[in-house]
């Protein structure tokens, strides 16, 4: 957008006990129950956890981009405006200038038969109401800030490499100059050298124009050198969030301990489901639903953590825990 949509006294975005639960086969499958978070304009949070704990259902519900099977209740208020029942055509111009996703394989998101320069044209011409001149103007600029030099713009997808084709997505997230941008595993498709490198990059970019970003990804400490705060899921809600470098530096949660202390195996898409070092499978939705969905790998679990209900509670400044055995403490948040 061209102008910032939130005042500093607002947040940008503000998600309130989301929940979203799929149909399947006439069961409910509760995928992320009870989400919170707040981000101010140009926070940047990172979101991790193992595999099937929600994360791409939670991302993809902010914007409303889950599909028929799901129902979604809760707030995501976008600049004060509710994203789950704002009108279509709101939603629609939301979702173009205000906030853009990045999602893993680029291929399948770029447009085979068209150059990259046209697919970013595109939306400034359609959305920004930019001229074309114009348009091609800054995309050109966009293609030179993440390292695509002016004379690769009228090539094709299939011409470009896996790690420049996710760069070409970055410059289109970014080519409405949107407030917020979602990336799902922008990287994970990529060798680790190449993800490192991107996700350096998109962190430079939108530091220096204030874009808010909510990052996904399963490398806890790729996310922490990218982003300012971390959140941690895990069986659908978010178990810690604070200040990157204090979660990874000094985990509250045990999940997130044993998270951090686990290894994706790299090149091998099992570790991306079994972590080495963490023994044990995820509950699937819907089971362990009484106390801490933890408990059942948790070395430091008491009979007490498998009932009842349990929060997200501030535990220091900026920091919260959802874990009996983290005691309370005032100036934490959510
Ligand atoms: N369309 C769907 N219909 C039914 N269940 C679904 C659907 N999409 C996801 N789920 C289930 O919801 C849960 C959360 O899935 P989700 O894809 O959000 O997890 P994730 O944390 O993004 O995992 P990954 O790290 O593998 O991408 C999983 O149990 C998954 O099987
Ligand atoms: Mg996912």
């Amino acid at each position: 957008m061209t102008t910032p949509t939130a005042t500093a006294s607002r947040p940008l975005l503000e998600v309130r006990d989301l929940h979203v639960t799929y149909r399947q086969g006439g069961q409910a499958v509760p995928a992320v129950r009870g989400v919170d978070f707040t981000l101010a304009p140009g926070d940047t949070l990172g979101v991790a956890g193992e595999s099937g704990c929600g994360k791409s259902t939670m991302a993809l519900s902010l914007l409303r981009l889950h599909g028929d099977a799901a129902k979604v209740t809760g707030e995501v208020l976008f600049d004060g405006e509710n994203l789950l029942t704002t009108s279509w055509s709101k939603l629609r111009a939301v979702r173009w200038a205000g906030a853009s996703v990045v999602f893993q394989g680029a291929m399948s998101a770029l447009n085979p038969v068209r150059t990259v320069l046209d697919q970013i044209v595109e939306p400034m011409v359609l959305h920004d109401r930019v001229g074309p001149k114009e348009a091609e103007r800054r995309a050109t600029e966009l293609l030179d800030s993440v390292g695509i030099p002016a004379r690769r713009i009228r090539s094709y997808p299939h011409e470009f490499s896996g790690g420049q084709r996710q760069r070409v997505m970055i410059a289109m997230a970014l080519a409405c100059r949107p407030d917020l941008i979602i990336a799902d595993e922008p990287t994970t498709a990529l060798d680790v050298m190449v993800q490192a490198q991107i996700l350096e990059l998109l962190g430079e970019l939108v530091r220096e124009s204030r874009i808010a970003v909510i990052m996904i990804t399963h490398d806890l400490s790729l996310l922490a050198h990218t982003c300012d705060r971390l959140a941690v899921m895990y069986a659908g809600r978010i178990v810690e969030l604070g200040p990157s470098r204090q979660v990874l530096k000094d985990p509250q949660h045990p999940y997130t301990r044993s998270l951090s202390q686990a290894f994706p195996t790299i090149g091998d898409p099992a570790s991306r489901r079994a972590p080495a070092g963490l023994p044990g499978d995820p509950p699937r939705p819907g089971e362990n639903d009484q106390g801490c969905a933890f408990a059942p790998r948790c070395p430091e679990a008491e009979e007490s953590c498998r009932s009842g209900e349990l929060l997200l509670w501030p535990t220091g400044p900026g920091r919260s825990a959802a874990c009996r055995h983290v005691p309370p403490q005032h100036g934490g948040t959510s």
